[in-house]
């Protein structure tokens, strides 16, 4: 039987994951969350309840709690996406991020090549970024597999040395790794700090949209669901060593977006068309700002047949309404109250 071990799996991609593999009858799936600001049981709630997942609070720095996981539960698979996100946070204060994306991924490699030691059909699939990339000209091609690290912010400096680990760990010690770079995602539970989230209760609120800069940055937009789709494929053929990159091919610029989103606003609550894009405020830009981000994902759609099935137009007015229909989820973030859930549900209950 295989057992999967998600970390960071109460996070937005990692519950978004976790709720899509659930679905099948096998394999079993414990589930590692440190519960930082950003891990919210709420997503995944309902699967720890009825008892398809385990939860397992704790810190994939934590080397004990990891050999205890990977003893105790034969792990067979690993899919790692804990990790500090945000951009503006690690300019901020990098600490956490080094310790969490790069001594908490030496932390799992070290388990997995200690508990792996001789058995085949196991892989650690490493999730992670197109931002280690760095910054793209305008008029460069998309980012493939063959371009160069330059990664512009400490949040991508750590994933990108998080990846030289992975990659590190397959060359030297044959641990069956995996890397995946992503582009941005967008889609249900995202913590309302990243953009669209922000400006998508922002501007449901009647709140200033803050756009950084002149709002001109690229992003390639891919719904989380079709990520989730392309790692689950990657556990099933993806092939040891291999690196594969996920984009929508759909680059975007923030701006346009933020427009975007006000329309869709303006017509679900009724508001005169051209009123929420008042809301729009340029503010300062980002330190080290990247201008352009961009994949070519064409090595995961010939090698393992994967392709992005969401339109990006229809899934925005999707994404509005989720988070319109989620105001509670959003106050419980605001007030602060989300950070007891895990007290309130589970402890002493275990
Ligand atoms: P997130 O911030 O929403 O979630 C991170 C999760 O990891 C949270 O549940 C948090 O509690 C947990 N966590 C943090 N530190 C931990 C630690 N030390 N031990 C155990 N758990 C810990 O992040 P996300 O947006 O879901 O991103 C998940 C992964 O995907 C990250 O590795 C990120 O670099 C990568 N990624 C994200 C995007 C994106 O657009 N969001 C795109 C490409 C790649
Ligand atoms: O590209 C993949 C990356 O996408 C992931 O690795 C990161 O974990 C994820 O956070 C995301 O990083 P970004 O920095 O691209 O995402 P963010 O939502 O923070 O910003 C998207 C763009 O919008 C970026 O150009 C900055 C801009 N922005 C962001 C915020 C929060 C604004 O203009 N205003 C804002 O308030």
């Amino acid at each position: 039987m295989e057992h999967w071990l998600i970390t960071g799996g109460a996070g937005f991609i990692g519950s978004n994951f976790v709720n899509l593999i659930a679905r099948d009858s096998s394999p079993q799936i414990t589930v590692l969350d440190a519960l930082t600001y950003a891990g919210n049981l709420q997503s995944i709630d309902s699967l720890i309840v009825s008892r398809r997942i385990r939860f397992c609070h704790g810190n994939v720095c934590d080397k004990q709690l990891v050999d205890r996981l990977f003893a105790e539960n034969q792990i067979t698979h690993v899919v790692h996406f804990a990790a500090e996100s945000h951009v503006d946070r690690s300019i901020l204060g990098a600490e956490e991020f080094i310790r969490t994306n790069v001594l908490g991924t030496f932390s799992m490699l070290e388990a997995a090549r200690r508990h792996w030691k001789g058995e085949d059909k196991r892989l650690f699939v490493h999730v992670s970024t197109d931002e280690v990339f760095g910054d793209l000209a305008l008029n460069a091609p998309a980012a493939s597999e063959s371009n160069s690290y330059a990664p512009s912010s400490p949040y991508s400096a750590s994933k990108a040395a998080s990846d030289h680990l992975v990659r590190a760990w397959h060359r030297t010690y044959g641990l069956p790794t995996v890397i995946t770079n992503c582009s941005n995602n967008y889609g249900p539970w995202q913590f309302p700090e990243k953009l669209l989230p922000l400006i998508i209760c922002n501007a449901l609120e009647n709140k200033p949209l803050p756009v950084y800069g002149d709002g001109q940055n690229i992003r390639d937009w891919l719904h989380v669901d079709d990520h989730c789709e392309a790692i689950r494929l990657v556990l099933r053929r993806g092939i040891p060593g291999e690196t594969y990159l996920i984009g929508g091919r759909n680059e975007r610029k923030n701006l346009d977006i933020v427009l975007a989103i006000c329309s869709i606003v303006d017509q679900l609550l009724g508001r005169a068309e051209g009123s929420t894009r008042q809301l729009i405020t340029f503010v300062s830009d980002r330190p080290g700002h990247d201008r352009r981000y961009s994949i070519d994902p064409t090595k995961i759609e010939r090698e393992l047949g994967w392709r992005p099935s969401r339109n990006f137009e229809n899934s925005l007015l999707e994404l509005v309404c989720w988070y319109r229909d989620h105001a509670p989820w959003i106050d419980a973030i605001r007030s602060g109250s989300y950070r007891d859930y895990y007290k309130r549900q589970y402890e002493g209950r275990a």
